[in-house]
C-alpha cells in the first residue's frame, strides 16, 4: 500500500472521516482514525503540540479526501448556523493547505487538483457572500503563514469578491481565483534572496535584483505549461498578473489587457500594498488610486471601491 499525506488542518472535529488515516512512526503508518470516525477537538490540540501537521492516507482513497473536502465546502456555503467567521476559517484552511502543498511540489497533479478545490472554496464562501472578505483576510494574517502564501490567499479572496461583484460567469471566476493562487508559484525556483525582492517598493529594488525578479511571471507559466489540466485562461493570467496598462508592468509591457487580466492585476498590487507594505484598505486605494494613476484602469479602480464596500471593508 503507498500512502500520500493530508495537512491535519483539513480535518474538522466532530466530522467523521470518509477514508482511514494513519500517523507516521518511523518507517510505519499507524491506523489513527478510521473510516467513518471522528477526531475530537482535543486529538487535534494533542497532535498540534506534537507538532504533527500531516497524516496519511491510503493512495487509492485520494477520491475520498476530495469527496470530504467537498463535502466541508458545501457545509460552510449553505450552512445558515455557520457564522461568518467559522466560513472564512474553513475557506482559509483548505486554501492555505492547497497553496502550501503548491509551493512544495508544483509538479504534482493530486496537488494541482486540491488546489483547484481550495480555489473553488474561496469563490464559493468568500467571493459569493458579502460578510466573509474582511474576516477571510483577518484569517489569513493571523495564520502566520509565509507572506507569499497570505498574498496567493488574499488576491483569490478579492478577485472572486471584484468578478463576482462583475457579474463574470462562474468559470471566468473559478480561473482567477486558481491563477492568483499560482501566479507567484516561479518564485521558489528563484534564488533564495530574490524572495526578498517582492517584499521592497519598486524604487528600492536594485538593477540586477530586478532583473531576477521581473522573470518571475514566466518561470510561473514555464511549471505549468505542458499540464493537460492547467487551461489556456488560466497559462494567460499567470503570465500577465505583473502587467499594467501603463506599459510599466513585466514581462511584456503590455498597454492592452482584458477585463480578467486587469482584475488580477488590479487586485495583486492592492493587497501587496496590505500584506507586504502594511497600508489599511484605504491607504492602498489611495496608492493605487493617486500614486499610480495610469497603471490600472480607472473604471475598474472604481468598482473594486464599490465591491469592498458591499463588503464593508473599506
Ligand atoms: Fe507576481
Amino acid at each position: 500500500m503507498s500512502y500520500i499525506p493530508i495537512r491535519l488542518r483539513t480535518l474538522y472535529p466532530n466530522t467523521p472521516l470518509f477514508f482511514d488515516a494513519y500517523i507516521q512512526v518511523g518507517e510505519k503508518y499507524l491506523l489513527y482514525i478510521r473510516n467513518g470516525d471522528d477526531i475530537s477537538q482535543d486529538r487535534i490540540d494533542n497532535l498540534k503540540k506534537k507538532r504533527v501537521r500531516r497524516l496519511f492516507i491510503n493512495s487509492e482513497h485520494e477520491e475520498k479526501y476530495q469527496e470530504f473536502l467537498d463535502a466541508r465546502l458545501n457545509q460552510a456555503m449553505s450552512d445558515n448556523e455557520q457564522s461568518p467567521n467559522e466560513k472564512a476559517e474553513v475557506a482559509v484552511s483548505i486554501a492555505s493547505s492547497g497553496v502550501e502543498d503548491m509551493y512544495e511540489d508544483p509538479e504534482s497533479h493530486q496537488v494541482f487538483l486540491l488546489l483547484e478545490k481550495a480555489a473553488e472554496g474561496i469563490v464559493k464562501i468568500v467571493g459569493k457572500k458579502t460578510d466573509v472578505l474582511g474576516l477571510f483576510m483577518k484569517r489569513v494574517r493571523d495564520s502566520k503563514a509565509e507572506p507569499i502564501i497570505q498574498h496567493a490567499l488574499n488576491v483569490a479572496s478579492l478577485t472572486s469578491c471584484l468578478a463576482e461583484y462583475l457579474g463574470l460567469p462562474d468559470k471566468t471566476v473559478q480561473d482567477l481565483s486558481v491563477a492568483a493562487l499560482l501566479m507567484d508559484v516561479g518564485m521558489i525556483k528563484l534564488p533564495e534572496n530574490a524572495r526578498e525582492t517582492f517584499f521592497k517598493k519598486r524604487q528600492d529594488i536594485a538593477h540586477d535584483e530586478w532583473k531576477v525578479f521581473a522573470t518571475h511571471p514566466e518561470v510561473s507559466r514555464d511549471i505549468l505549461q505542458g499540464k493537460e489540466y492547467v487551461n489556456r485562461q488560466i497559462l494567460e493570467l499567470v503570465y500577465t498578473h505583473e502587467e499594467m496598462i501603463s506599459g510599466e508592468g513585466f514581462p511584456q509591457k503590455l498597454t492592452k489587457l482584458s477585463l480578467e487580466q486587469g482584475i488580477l492585476g488590479l487586485c495583486a498590487c492592492f493587497d501587496r500594498q496590505v500584506t507586504f507594505h502594511g497600508m489599511t484598505y484605504k491607504e492602498a486605494l489611495e496608492e493605487i488610486s493617486i500614486n499610480q494613476l495610469g497603471n490600472f484602469d480607472l473604471k475598474l479602480i472604481k468598482k473594486l471601491k464599490e465591491a469592498l464596500k458591499v463588503q464593508s471593508l473599506e
